[in-house]
Parts: structure tokens; C-alpha cells; sequence
């Protein structure tokens, strides 16, 4: 069983995006010691942990996403002591420290693959999935890569393809070599060694590949305006039965250094993602759930997705919600700013784990990029499926200086052109903006059991648009009603048969404002009411 008290239920966690949060030295380029400068920010916002994108050596093929050493820092991120000032400045602040754990794939100059292709007798050559072509010439199997094209890339020299599930630079690790295994939990240990409060894993679904590598399936729902990879059903590259072994594996290295959060990163649906919590607390401490960024922004589909996953995780099992992250539209894009403020309520108000990516508490929009500055290599080679994630990777906005004060430099991506207005000075002492509701929401999360731990009890509604529920614990109850449209509509609270005061609004003008009966929301609004007969 997991703790019921453990860190990572009750806090709130921060994703930080190395190369575009702050930069120390005018590279253009963010680093460590430009986040160390802005962790009081992030406690101040009311965060408890953040997560890196990936820190390590790498030639940016994937932007960190290729590593070619897993336990050193890339020196345009800084340096093994900026990593451990870093750690300690966050230990002193109290905030937790997650690091992204990149084991499905290395990059191509990463020392294991380079040996690895120099010849078939290779001690390293099993640590990597190489295949004969098949009978008559060409790849192996038909699996598709993520980035475009065929995961499988010919080696010349040595006569045999290796598989990439993402681009040909990134070389998948075959995860049925207990070498392979073994180095990647020495690597865990190295980072968990030196402070580190957990991991956030990569692509986690794709480690084990079927043994006999069988072609998938087509997809028959496959619709041309999605990228390649989606042409076919994915059940013999990914999700395969015997990861489970390996979640609990990588659970008991963590497990062994005492409460230290192990999260996984895979889009699968709800009733799939189930699996990665392992059997009685030996998976996973919880898959991250993206069906937030998924679903339209719509109260039905909203709530059937938060209610599906109610109704399908046991007790031991802990709830997580995203509205966004590096690879995903900005949510103030997708469903536009007034939306995203509802959304920023439902977030931080919902049963389990909240990730916010940094910037959206400030409102951040995607940034469109020219086709020259394009730097993604999913855009660059599917260009016109809309597929970049250069947009919601640019340079944090913190305040109405050159670059919104993020470098000296020129910027590796552009910012934003409403940063004068959009960024973190400015809203700090608005008590409209976005920033301060992100920070109330916090607040009054963190000092509530009933918001962070408490239960989640759906409110009939009779209109359409909007989603209420309630949260409660043995001690407190609130109410979260969110109006999904921008016309105005009526909240019941009849039968609940309590009064309550509002604590927090979208709006940030209703504070204190009673209700019995009936709440009367404006167009986006959403409120959380405190209930009780003395409020
Ligand atoms: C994950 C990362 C993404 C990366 C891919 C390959 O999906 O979030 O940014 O490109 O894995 O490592």
C-alpha cells in the first residue's frame, strides 16, 4: 500500500522546461543556475516539487531527450556543483526535486550505442534491439516511428537495422537485457544518491517491445489529417504485459531511499494506465493522466473523464491531472485565456496530483513560430500536421524587460509579443490576473485536507455547462462549480442542504460572498465555495 500521507499526494508539482525558463549567462539558452535564481518563485507561487525536462549531455537531436550520458549535467544546463547548489538551494526552500529519467531510448553517440554498432559480437550489441532486414531487404517489421517513417534505421557496416521508436538518433534500449536494466537502476541510484526526491519516466509504456516484434495492425479510425504513426494500431511496439516487471522493479530501487515519487509518462487511456500502479503499491506512484489535455473543453466530457477515472482506481491507487506540458498546445491556446482561468480552478480543486507547466499560470499563449526558426525535429519532418512543439516551449515571461527578462542573448525560441503585458512582475500585484489566482488556488489547496486529500462527490446539475462537485474530508466541505461556456447560467446547490461562502473565483471579486440555494455564475466563471451552516 502507498502512504497516505506521502509528498507527492499533497503537493502540487511544478514542470520546469530547462532551455526556456531563465538563462544566467546570455547563451540564450536556460540553465541551472537561471532556475536556482527563480525556486523562491516557484515556492512563492505555492508549488512543492519541480520537475526538469532532462538536464543531461545530449546533442539536442530531441532537445535532452537523447542522452549521452545519463549521470553528468550538459554544460550549456551548467555543471555537477549548479546541480547540487541547486538541489540544496531547494531542500532550504523546501521544494522537492524530480528529474526526468529518459530509459526507452539514448542518444546515437551515447558510448553503450556507439559500441554497440561497431560490430554484431559487440559486448553491447544486445543492449540495443538490432534485427536482420527482412527476407528480400527492408526493415524488419512494420513499426512506425513517432517522429515519421519507419522506426527501424539500416547500418551499413554491420548489415542489420536498429529500432527507434522515436528519431533515428535516438536508438531504443532492449529493456529484455538484465544488463540494460541494471545500468538504468545504477543511474537511478546515482541521481536519488545525491538528493534527488524522484523521477518522472519517459515514454514509459514503449520499454518492453513484443519478443517476436510482430507487425501492428492497421488502425481503422485513422484519419488522414493524423500524423503516420497513428495508421496503425499500436499493440505489439508498446503497453506490452511484461513491463509490469520492470515498473517494479525501477519501484523497488526508489522505494529503497524512502518516500520518493516514481511518475510515468504514457497517453494511454484511463483503463490501460490503470496497470501502471502495479499490483498493491508496486508500479508506478501514479502514471500522469492526460485526458484533460485530450478532451474538449465540454462540462460532459470533462466530467466523464474525471468520473471514469474515479470510478476505475482503487483506494491504493492515487489520481493525476495535466492541463499541459512541452509536447501539448498551451491550454490558454486551446480552449483561450477566460477558459483557462475555469481550468486552472478545476486543476488545482480535482482529487489527485496536480502538474502545472511552467508559464500557464501566467497565461501564456503559443508563440507562432517562422518556418526558419522552427528548432522541433517532430515539425521539421512532419511539417503540416501541426505537430511542433516549439509554440509552448518559449522563453518564460517574467517581467517587461529585453526578452521578458529570460536572457541577455538572443533567445534560442522567440518570445511571445505579449510579454510586456503577459508576464510575472506585472501580475504579481494584480489581484485580477491570472498569476493570483493560480497562487489563491494554491494556497487555499495546500491548507485544506478536504481540497488535497479529501473525497470527490459529483453534483447533479440541470444545465449542460457546468461541472460541480464537492470535496470533502471528515472536518470541511467545498463546493467547485465551473461554468464550461462563455453565457451566463445558474448552479443549484439544493440538496446539499448547507450555505457557504466563496473562497476563491475566477473572477478573484467574490470573495466572501454568500450563497444558499443557488450560485449564480458569470460566463467562465468558476468558484470554490466553502459549505457550512455557520459560513
Ligand atoms: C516524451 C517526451 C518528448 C520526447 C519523447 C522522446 O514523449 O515528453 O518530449 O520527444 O518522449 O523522448
Amino acid at each position: 500500500m502507498t502512504n497516505p500521507s506521502a509528498w507527492w499526494k499533497k503537493g502540487t508539482i511544478y514542470q520546469i522546461y530547462p532551455r526556456s525558463f531563465q538563462d544566467s549567462n546570455g547563451d540564450g539558452v536556460g540553465d541551472l543556475p537561471g532556475i536556482m535564481q527563480r525556486l523562491d518563485y516557484c515556492r512563492w507561487l505555492g508549488c512543492d516539487a519541480v520537475w526538469l525536462s532532462p538536464i543531461y549531455p545530449s546533442p539536442m537531436a530531441d532537445f535532452g531527450y537523447d542522452v549521452s550520458d545519463y549521470t553528468a549535467i550538459d554544460p550549456v544546463f551548467g555543471t555537477m556543483a549548479d546541480f547540487d547548489a541547486l538541489v540544496s538551494k531547494a531542500r532550504r526552500l523546501g521544494l522537492r526535486v524530480l528529474l526526468d529519467l529518459i530509459p526507452n531510448h539514448t542518444s546515437d553517440h551515447h558510448p553503450w550505442f556507439v559500441a554497440s554498432r561497431q560490430s554484431r559480437d559487440n559486448p553491447y550489441r544486445d543492449w540495443y534491439v538490432w534485427r536482420d532486414p527482412a527476407p528480400g531487404g527492408g526493415p524488419p517489421n512494420n513499426w512506425q516511428s513517432h517522429f515519421g517513417g519507419a522506426a527501424w534505421e539500416f547500418d551499413a557496416a554491420t548489415g542489420q537495422y536498429y529500432l527507434h521508436t522515436y528519431l533515428k538518433e535516438q536508438p531504443d534500449l532492449n529493456w529484455w537485457n538484465p544488463e540494460v536494466r541494471r545500468a538504468i537502476y545504477d543511474v537511478m541510484r546515482f541521481w536519488l544518491d545525491r538528493g534527488v526526491d524522484g523521477f518522472r519516466v519517459d515514454a514509459v509504456a514503449h520499454l518492453i517491445k513484443d519478443a517476436q516484434l510482430r507487425d501492428e495492425p492497421p488502425n481503422p479510425d485513422y484519419q488522414p489529417h493524423q500524423p503516420p504513426y497513428h495508421r496503425q494500431l499500436h499493440v505489439y511496439s508498446m503497453d506490452q504485459p511484461e513491463l509490469a516487471e520492470v515498473i517494479a522493479e525501477m519501484r523497488a530501487v526508489v522505494d529503497a531511499y524512502g518516500d520518493r515519487a516514481l511518475i510515468g509518462e504514457s497517453y494511454l487511456p484511463i483503463e490501460r494506465l490503470c496497470r501502471y500502479y502495479g499490483h498493491e503499491g508496486r508500479g508506478l506512484s501514479f502514471p500522469f493522466n492526460f485526458q484533460l489535455i485530450k478532451s474538449p473543453w465540454e462540462a460532459a466530457r470533462v466530467r466523464a473523464a474525471v468520473e471514469s477515472c474515479e470510478a476505475r482506481l482503487s483506494a491504493s491507487m492515487w489520481p493525476s491531472w495535466v492541463l499541459g506540458n512541452h509536447d501539448r498546445a498551451r491550454v490558454a491556446s486551446r480552449i483561450g485565456r477566460a477558459a483557462a482561468r475555469a481550468a486552472a480552478v478545476l486543476l488545482l480543486t480535482l482529487r489527485g496530483t496536480p502538474t502545472l507547466y511552467y508559464g500557464d499560470e501566467i497565461g501564456m499563449v503559443d508563440v507562432p513560430i517562422p518556418p526558419e526558426m522552427v528548432q522541433d525535429p517532430c515539425e521539421k519532418n512532419l511539417p503540416g500536421y501541426g505537430v511542433g512543439r516549439d509554440p509552448e516551449r518559449t522563453p518564460m515571461q517574467w517581467d517587461a524587460g529585453p526578452s521578458a527578462g529570460f536572457t541577455t542573448g538572443r533567445p534560442w525560441l522567440p518570445v511571445a509579443r505579449d510579454y510586456p503585458t503577459c508576464n510575472v512582475a506585472a501580475q504579481r500585484n494584480d489581484p485580477t490576473s491570472m498569476l493570483t489566482l493560480y497562487r489563491r488556488l494554491l494556497e487555499l489547496r495546500a491548507r485544506h485536507p478536504a481540497l488535497h486529500l479529501g473525497e470527490y462527490v459529483p453534483v447533479e446539475q440541470p444545465v449542460e455547462q457546468v461541472m460541480a462537485y464537492v470535496r470533502r474530508s471528515a472536518a470541511e466541505q467545498f463546493l467547485v462549480a465551473i461554468n464550461f461556456r462563455p453565457q451566463r447560467c445558474d448552479v443549484l446547490l439544493a440538496g446539499l442542504g448547507l450555505g457557504g461562502r466563496v473562497r476563491v473565483s475566477t473572477h478573484l471579486d467574490r470573495d466572501g460572498e454568500r450563497f444558499a440555494g443557488l450560485v449564480r455564475l458569470r460566463g467562465n466563471e468558476a468558484v470554490v465555495v466553502e459549505l457550512g451552516e455557520n459560513l
